[in-house]
């Protein structure tokens, strides 16, 4: 096996602990001998062994002089665990294969230079895109302290989220609806308008396939939102957090609220009565939310765009045409092309009879 395809594996094991390790990194490791793998590991949960302890565990006595290819800079610093870049020094082995540097600008190289002065060979920059793309979330959130925000809508082809009566269900296939839950078991927090929770009564769980659920953010500025809602209802099925206005985060209805466990964020208002897309980030990566799915519905859609909060846009378009229905972003209004907001495609994918394409936002325009 080469370094390449050991560091494809090792981005393969650490994509299976999406949704169980933020904010910490996915990080798959490799451990080769002569090109054969004598171990793997990855980390598997939040605070647990980190990917190197665990493939170095598993590869028994034969880490001494092997390489190791793990697809994120062994870490340096004493945080849950003891630092990487030492266990692999006193375990003797003979080489490192980095896919990407650590993301922390105050951190970033120190792992390496550490194995470099102990006489130990470092190979950087394998397989790096793939290794930025797998830890987009963490890379954004470590710097920030501001969650990574994909927007997701089920639309027609014609950009609708809903007819002009508000019926959305179903819009798109049962495949897409499934991919939907996948992304839900795989990001720390959905988000939605109180609209939505009005009229849709969604739950916001993961139930097409295993997997667990998010944490569920309600943007409802002045708490009009009635109690029996699905996911309001107790025992709740997932962690609920209401983002409203500071004017309104002592009354009744908040108190009414938090006796059910929901979480109660105020965000102070600027008089317009909308809630600030990067305030409302701001208070969720201080609860140590990375990434969230925007879920909609079009108020919020347009807030975040107008804002430039999205990172990430997954579009699923249905064949079907609405016309003059509920637009994506149908409160927002650009005047000239350059105004507009760009973003770079990466895929388009079929998803049963739909089309999703994802698309990002150019690192220039950020
Ligand atoms: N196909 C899809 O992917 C999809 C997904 C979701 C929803 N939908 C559909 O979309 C419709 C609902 O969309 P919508 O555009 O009417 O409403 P919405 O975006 O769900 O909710 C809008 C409401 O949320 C609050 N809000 C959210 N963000 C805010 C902000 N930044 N500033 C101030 N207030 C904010 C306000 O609540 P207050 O009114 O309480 O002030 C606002 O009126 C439904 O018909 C639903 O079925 C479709």
């Amino acid at each position: 096996m080469t370094n390449e395809q050991a560091m494809a594996r090792a981005l393969e094991l650490a994509a299976q602990s999406a949704g169980y390790v933020s904010p910490n990194p996915l990080v798959g490791c490799v451990i080769l001998r002569n090109g054969r793998v004598v171990g793997e590991g990855r980390h598997h949960l939040y605070g647990g062994d980190h990917a190197e302890v665990d493939a170095v565990r598993n590869a028994g006595g034969n880490a001494e002089g092997a390489t190791v290819v793990v697809n994120l800079e062994p870490c340096s610093h004493h945080g849950k665990t003891p630092p990487c870049a030492d266990m692999l020094i006193e375990r003797k082995v003979g080489r490192v294969v980095v896919g990407m540097m650590d993301p922390n600008p105050e951190v970033a190289g120190q792992g390496i230079e550490r194995l470099r002065n102990a006489g130990i060979d470092v190979v950087t920059g394998v397989l790096e895109q793939e290794s930025r793309w797998l830890n987009r979330y963490f890379s954004k959130y470590i710097v920030e302290k501001t969650p990574y925000v994909v927007l997701k809508a089920a639309q027609s082809l014609d950009g609708c989220i809903a007819t002009a009566s508000g019926q959305s269900f179903w819009i798109t296939g049962e495949e897409s609806r499934m991919l939907v839950h996948r992304m839900r078991s795989e990001i720390d927090a959905v988000v939605v308008g109180a609209n939505t929770v009005r009229k849709d009564d969604p739950e916001l769980t993961v139930r097409m396939v295993e997997g667990r659920h998010p944490k569920r953010v309600v943007l409802a500025p002045q708490l009009r939102l009635p109690a029996d809602r699905k996911m309001f209802s107790t025992p709740l099925r997932a962690e609920t957090i209401v983002v409203c206005t500071a004017d309104v985060a002592a009354s009744g209805t908040a108190r009414e609220l938090e006796d059910r466990g929901v979480v109660v964020l105020a965000i102070e208002s600027d008089g317009t009565g909308i809630l600030e897309p990067h305030a409302v980030l701001r208070v969720l990566g201080e609860r140590g939310i990375a990434s969230v799915l925007v879920e909609g519905g079009a108020v919020v859609h347009s807030a975040f765009m107008r804002a430039g909060a999205v990172d990430e846009l997954r579009l699923f378009y249905a064949p079907i045409v609405i016309g003059n229905g509920l637009q994506t972003f149908g409160r927002l209004s650009t005047s000239t092309l350059e105004q507009a907001e760009r973003f770079r495609l990466v895929d388009v994918a079929r998803v049963g009879d739909d089309v999703l394409l994802t698309a990002v936002r150019p690192p220039s325009a950020g």
